[in-house]
């Protein structure tokens, strides 16, 4: 019906809303887990700002060290830049389909934590390099250089997928889309718990304890979302889920372990590249997992999100480069990819 069309004069009450309907007028509270993470979300709220910055000194670095770290937080936040609208989107979605009262706030809870590890990025980057913007800073050194080629290849490659993902969104139920976030999250939260860890940086510790417990959180999310959804799932959508999950692995590759060529285009040199610039962040105090660690912390992501599709008996994908057999996946689309971290 026309949006201007007129029925107050004519009708006691008005004609039913056309569904989907952008909002709910109910407040349904079914899942209390997603009650529970609420309330943590509300408890454990952090503000980047009020970070003992006082503490930072960039100038005890050197540029190359300055360089280094920088490139790490851009790394991040190509996904993490990316994440607020990503979940802004999402959040929308909830609406839409009338979620129950809890979920909706979740899904609130989330982008507002990742626009905070944005903030954060966006800080550290600046700090390091006095400049508010990595691709347009003017590097002072060799690796520097380096390290800017790199990260305007991943924010190339990034920025390919947003239309994918504005796709899919309307497509898939939203426990198809989160599907592949739960190995996401979890191997986010077991990377940032080392990093607050071994970081020598008072406030880069800090950051890294708050931003592995948001993480955390966002892991239950997920798998509250699957605990509730997953039994009632419709048969069509197994295989949608499979291929999300081997997506999933691509994309989260880049940030979580190293970027499978095959679906990043990327230089030659991108690795050996990112490799020196972690190892002079690490020798710098900056704790970045190494490979073997990354991997390790991947693959047990992996097998954990295996452990809870395989009670739902959803087939999952093989994933060769951390040694899990599974059903092959060769034709990944790029609009099949749900980028979110
Ligand atoms: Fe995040
Ligand atoms: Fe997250």
């Amino acid at each position: 019906m026309a949006h201007n069309e007129r029925f107050a004069g004519s009708m006691d009450l008005p004609p039913e809303t056309e569904q989907p309907n952008v909002y709910p007028l109910s407040w349904h509270r079914e899942t209390a887990k997603m009650e529970e993470i609420w309330t943590s979300a509300q408890r454990d709220q952090w503000d980047p700002l009020k970070l003992p910055w006082d503490t930072f000194d960039p100038s005890s670095y050197t540029w190359e060290q300055r360089e280094s770290i920088a490139y790490w937080w851009t790394l991040l936040s190509v996904f993490d830049a990316s994440a607020p609208p990503v979940f802004a989107e999402a959040l929308i979605k909830t609406y839409e389909v009338h979620e129950e009262d809890p979920v909706r706030r979740c899904f609130f809870s989330v982008t507002r934590d990742e626009q905070m590890h944005e903030q954060m990025c966006g800080l550290s980057i600046t700090k390091l390099l006095e400049h508010p913007d990595p691709l347009t800073y003017e590097p002072k050194t060799d690796i520097g250089r380096r390290l800017q080629k790199n990260a305007k290849w991943l924010y190339f490659n990034g920025g390919r997928y947003w239309s994918g993902y504005k796709t899919a969104v309307p497509r898939y139920s939203l426990a198809v889309l989160f599907s592949s976030f739960l190995m996401g999250e979890i191997a986010a939260a077991t990377i940032f718990h080392q990093m607050a860890a071994g970081c020598k940086e008072p406030v880069f510790q800090a950051a890294f304890r708050n931003i592995g417990r948001d993480e955390g959180r966002h892991m239950a999310i997920c798998m509250s979302l699957m605990e509730r959804d997953y039994p009632k799932l419709d048969v069509s959508e197994r295989s949608i889920i499979t291929k999300q999950i081997r997506a999933g692995y691509l994309f989260l590759s880049a940030v979580l372990f190293e970027p499978p060529m095959e679906f990043w285009d990327l230089p030659a040199d991108f690795i050996d590249n990112q490799r020196e610039g972690e190892r002079l962040a690490r020798e710098a105090g900056f704790h970045i997992p190494d490979y073997d660690t990354k991997k390790q912390n991947w693959r047990n992501a992996i097998l954990n999100l295996k452990g809870v599709l395989d009670r739902y008996s959803i087939p999952f994908p093989a994933i060769p480069e951390v040694d899990i057999s599974g059903e092959e996946i060769s034709d990944v689309d790029l609009d099949d990819i749900i980028p979110v971290f």
